[in-house]
């Protein structure tokens, strides 16, 4: 929104300038003298007096400030009468002054003209604009006047209505007035070190609605110009980090490219039903942990280059480690906190349909039995919150180098059924889930390589007959 806050005494020109302000830039104006003036009507209309706090105070509940156009200008509404007539009565500038010291007074209106404000571009003219009711507004302004000159105006403009004063009486009033709205004690009329001061005395109206203008005009060039440094200085930043990254970039890679090599080559491991590797899209893919080169395995012969894995960041202590890891796909975690840029990671990761991959257990199996150690809740957090399927794989039994050794990719499964639940009621109970089917293909894997020989072909047949066995028995039991 455009806010232009333009503060000083009264009789500087500030509402007139405003208004042409506003015209030229073709938004609102909004008086805020002609709202405290409206509260002093409805006090004297009321019979009370305007400078008794207990009297005035119980009064503001009754009263209701709105605005209707008349000539393409806003006139103020007291209770849906047009006052803006009324509250121009000499008598009323000094009325308004009186109510304006109580706080009540202010917080009321100070709370319409902060909505106004919000919700509207305009320009805004009164005493604690400025100050108090727009501090943070990017157009200040302080228009004032030698005290003689705002009271020679005043005098002339209420001659011309036919008002019968005396310049004196005027000059008087506008002191006693300067006086009371810079001495309150609840947001007095002062100048901020960030408003713009003009000294209208010996200015025209033109030249000074001409230097509010040119101020804005400045005001919005220079914020242009910080837009633009702030962009320089953000690219010159990335391309020095890009630089930074690329510097030994090559190298890292080259390291990593020989490390899925190499561990293609000298992990010998036969994978059974591949297929049910998603290479490009989502998926938490799971698997026992012997050894801490399995990842390497997994990723040189599985994940490729899409894929990531999360590793515990005690691994990536070492800077060296750390870029060779992170350019094979690897995920440094923090066990045993909420790490949340990790979280972030991962589900960006799966987000951008990259599968990953996690070990449930946490930690290896140096045991080396077949017995699945107990499973973090971690995979059942990622895989539910990014709706990804559950890929599960098993080492047969303790994996090494120069070994034969074997592993099964299972069928992806989906957490479907605790997408709507709060992820906190179910973690456990899915966590169960994944750990249950980790044991299903654990009996799978064992049929495969102990009852079939590893062969591929005799386990698919032995699942036929199995299932075959399975219609027999249950066509028996009909
Ligand atoms: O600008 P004006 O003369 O119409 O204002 C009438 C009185 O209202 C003035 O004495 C000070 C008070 N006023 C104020 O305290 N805060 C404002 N934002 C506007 C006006």
């Amino acid at each position: 929104m455009i806010n232009i806050a333009i503060d000083g005494p009264s009789g500087a020109g500030k509402s007139t300038i405003a208004k042409i302000v506003a015209k030229t830039l073709g938004i609102t104006y909004l008086d805020t003298g002609a709202m405290y003036r409206a509260v002093a009507l409805h006090v004297i209309n009321c019979g009370k007096n305007p400078s008794v706090v207990e009297e005035v105070t119980p009064l503001l509940n009754d009263i209701n400030i709105s605005y209707i156009k008349v000539n393409d200008e806003n006139q103020i509404c007291l209770n849906d009468n047009n006052v803006s007539e009324d509250i121009r009565r000499h008598e009323m500038s000094k009325y308004a002054s009186e109510v304006s010291k109580i706080p009540a007074v202010r917080l009321f209106l100070v709370d319409m003209q902060r909505k106004i404000a919000q919700s509207t571009d305009v320009v805004l003219d009164g005493r604690d604009i400025t100050s108090y009711v727009l501090p943070d507004a990017k157009y200040k302004f302080y228009l004032t006047a030698k005290d003689t000159e705002r009271a020679k105006r005043r005098f002339e403009e209420l001659q011309a209505k036919g008002q019968k004063v005396s310049y004196e009486q005027i000059l008087a009033d506008v002191r006693d007035r300067d006086f009371n709205d810079m001495n309150r004690d609840f947001a007095p009329l002062k100048k901020t070190d960030d408003s713009f001061e003009i000294d209208s005395t010996d200015m025209t109206l033109q030249q000074v609605v001409d230097t509010i203008l040119a101020k804005v005009d400045e005001i919005n060039k220079k914020e242009k110009l910080s837009q633009i440094k702030d962009i320089n200085t953000s690219v010159n930043k990335q391309i020095k980090n890009n630089r930074k990254k690329t510097k030994h970039g090559w190298f890292y890679k080259g390291i990593a490219n020989f490390v899925r090599w190499a561990m293609g080559a000298l992990w010998i491991t036969k994978i059974y039903f591949k297929d049910n590797f998603p290479k490009n899209s989502k998926a938490v893919v799971i698997c026992n942990h012997y050894s801490a080169l399995d990842p390497c395995v997994i990723i040189s012969k599985l994940l490729g280059k899409n894929g990531k894995v999360v590793m515990k960041n005690e691994v990536t202590q070492n800077s060296f480690v750390a870029k060779v890891a992170k350019e094979l796909g690897g995920i440094s975690v923090k066990r045993g906190e909420a790490d949340v840029n990790a979280v972030k990671s991962i589900l960006g990761a799966l987000n951008k349909n990259q599968p990953v991959l996690i070990f449930p257990e946490g930690t290896r199996n140096k045991q080396n039995t077949k017995e699945l150690l107990p499973f973090k809740q971690g995979v059942a957090t990622f895989a539910i919150k990014a709706k990804a399927p559950i890929v599960p794989m098993l080492y047969y039994k303790k994996t090494g180098i120069f070994k034969r050794n074997k592993l099964m990719v299972g069928a992806p499964f989906w957490l479907d059924e605790f997408y709507d639940k709060k992820i906190g009621d179910v973690r456990e109970e899915a966590t169960q889930v994944i750990f249950d089917k980790m044991q299903d293909l654990r009996k799978e894997i064992d049929i495969l390589v102990e009852v079939c020989k590893g062969s591929k072909k005799r386990y698919l047949k032995y699942k036929k007959n199995q299932s075959k066995e399975i219609c027999a028995n249950v066509g028996e039991g009909r």
